[in-house]
């Protein structure tokens, strides 16, 4: 039996210590909870994709009563990136959650399928995602979704 460790690095940032670029992505991230629709879960997540032309796009969760034909905040934001800028690349993508009146105190993690979804995006634009996960008492920011993703299953799987 071998044992492997599979380490990720995430780092912490207060408001304040974000530039002025990432407080304008984490800024579009918390705007866009406001166009959530969940009236079921009453967790209104946003998303903002910043693309490689600096093209900022934003999503929320949409929620439906048959719960799985609802979808994620992320996959919004990116799904419709990708559809009406295909040629741009994904380059950072920032995520807030409000609930129970406030927006979270600690960062909202992208949900397992979200996270695939991120992966697939990396590998259609062969470059990383930058990752900005808003908490008011801290965001946790990653180079890439693979931190949250360890063992990824992508494409370079089938063909090794
Ligand atoms: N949700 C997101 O939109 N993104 C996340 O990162 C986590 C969860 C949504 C899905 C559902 O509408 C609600 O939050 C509760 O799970």
């Amino acid at each position: 039996m071998k044992e492997i460790e599979i380490v990720s690095k995430a780092k912490i940032y207060g408001y304040e210590e974000l530039s002025e670029n990432d407080r304008e992505l984490v800024e579009q991230a918390k705007k866009a909870t406001q166009s959530s629709y969940a009236p079921y879960s009453n967790f209104h997540v946003g998303a903002a994709a910043r693309l490689a032309d600096g093209t900022i796009v934003t999503g929320s969760n949409q929620e439906n009563s048959a719960f799985p034909s609802g979808t994620c905040a992320e996959r919004t934001a990116l799904f419709y990136a990708n559809a009406r800028y295909p040629e741009q690349c994904v380059k950072e993508l920032a995520v807030a959650a409000f609930n129970k009146g406030k927006f979270t105190a600690v960062p909202t993690p992208p949900c397992g399928a979200c996270r695939q979804v991120i992966l697939g995006v990396e590998e259609r634009y062969g470059r990383p995602v930058r990752i900005l996960l808003y908490g008011e008492d801290g965001t946790y920011v990653m180079d890439s979704v693979k931190a949250l993703l360890p063992l990824q299953f992508s494409g370079e799987n089938m063909n090794g």
